[in-house]
């Protein structure tokens, strides 16, 4: 109804002259916005400023309180983020689903020198820092080796068309990358933001930082039915399996839970 609303005349109320105490907070709201146009202005000027990110005094108003003060997250101190050693981030290369990977693109990567792409001193201009801030988003944290199951995996089709993995317009899933950390080793990159904040679109384009829609624990659960197939010592693998859901759900429940009660809960077979 808002194209009748808009045919509607301005009625003689909204043309009535302002009491004279509203005209004093109008000018005064006015002028306050003013000044936040110039500064804004002025803040457009001067060079890029780069937030501190772990700063203690801030850190600790980051959570309310919770009623039982032992469940509380306890956050490392600024120091000791700042005595982190920073993460080299390499170049790294598109995954594609195997039927639509280029042809030799496997053996084109094995000949590639490693290269590490992130520089903070080569960045000037603020175009230079947002197309640095989308690489560290699609910056893996962690590697795959080819002897892994989720490696080989992912050379195959299986794993995708099981799993349902979304894959853009030109055959690539684009939450993973491949790495070049060492000249000859293609590694599996995992665990950007992009990993799970990308999502497929239905014409198979991408946004970034989004919901993602990689299926996590769909692929998760698959992949830990196939090592469990495969596997000789289930008791090792089981153990490892806890820890890892223990460090990512931190649920009690899942210390104890049989494997087969958590690949269902990852991904009902
Ligand atoms: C393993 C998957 C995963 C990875 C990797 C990941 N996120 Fe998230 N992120 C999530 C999930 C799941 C949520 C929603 C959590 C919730 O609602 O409790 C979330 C929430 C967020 C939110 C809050 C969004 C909102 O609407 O409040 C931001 C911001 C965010 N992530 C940024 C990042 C950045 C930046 C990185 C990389 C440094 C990153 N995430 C890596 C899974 C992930």
């Amino acid at each position: 109804m808002a194209t009748d609303r808009s045919k509607r005349p301005h009625t003689e109320h909204s043309r009535l002259p302002l009491p004279a105490t509203n005209t004093v907070c109008l000018s005064l709201v006015l002028a306050f916005f003013a000044l936040i146009l110039a500064s804004l202005g002025m803040a457009q000027e001067s060079p890029t400023v780069i937030p501190k990110t772990w700063d203690t005094k801030a850190i600790e108003t980051f959570q309310l309180p919770l009623a039982d003060s032992r469940a509380s997250a306890k956050f490392i101190s600024s120091s000791y983020y700042y005595s982190m050693p920073v993460r080299p981030i390499y170049k790294s290369y598109a995954v594609y689903r195997p039927d639509r990977e280029p042809r030799g693109y496997m053996d084109q990567l094995q000949r590639k020198e490693p290269q590490i792409v992130f520089d903070s001193s080569k960045l000037k201009s603020e175009a230079d820092w947002t197309r640095a801030g989308e690489m560290v988003f699609d910056a893996p944290i962690e590697f795959v080796d080819a002897a892994e199951t989720l490696y080989s995996e992912i050379r195959g089709m299986n794993w995708f068309v099981k799993n349902g993995v979304p894959v853009t317009r030109e055959g690539v899933m684009p939450n993973m990358r491949w790495v070049v950390r060492e000249k000859g080793k293609v590694e599996l990159g995992i665990l950007s933001c992009g990993g799970c904040h990308t999502r497929v679109m239905p014409d198979g384009t991408i946004i970034k930082g989004a919901q993602g829609n990689f299926p996590d624990d769909r692929t998760f659960g698959y992949e830990q039915r196939v090592k469990e197939a495969k596997a000789k010592d289930t008791d090792s693998l089981l153990k490892k399996f806890r820890s890892f859901i223990r460090r990512s759900y931190g649920a009690p429940g899942s210390w104890t839970m049989r494997a087969r009660e958590q690949t269902a809960c990852l991904s009902p077979s």
